[in-house]
């Protein structure tokens, strides 16, 4: 993979349903499995700037531990009160058994 994408986790180091927290230039991000596919977004919930990898995967969806917000892995979009703004998601590339991630750009919102 070319930059701006950098190496972060291999595959087989995040079962399916898990994630892990990873800092990539002093910035944390979340790179989770959901049934095989990868998604990253931002390590900061967007209602009180708490980290999110304190929660946990519901699915497609990482859970806020201080208020209980859900957002979207896919679309970064909150579900749930109280927070209402999107977390930030970030590509993701998959190849040779690493997961790479761009953290110059979000992904597509889908
Ligand atoms: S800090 Fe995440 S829901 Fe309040």
């Amino acid at each position: 993979m070319e930059p701006p994408f950098v190496a972060v986790t291999t595959t087989s180091a995040i079962q399916s349903g898990k994630f892990i927290r990873v800092v990539v230039e002093e910035r944390p991000y979340i790179i989770a499995n959901v049934d095989g596919q990868f998604y990253a977004v931002e390590d900061t919930c967007s209602h009180e700037d708490y980290p999110l990898s304190y929660g946990c995967l519901d699915g497609d969806r990482i859970t806020c531990s201080l208020h209980g917000s859900r957002f979207s892995l896919k679309t970064g979009a909150p579900l749930d009160e109280p927070a209402e703004t999107p977390i930030q998601t970030f590509k993701l590339a998959v190849a040779d058994g690493w997961v790479w991630l761009d953290p110059t750009h979000p992904a597509a919102q889908s």
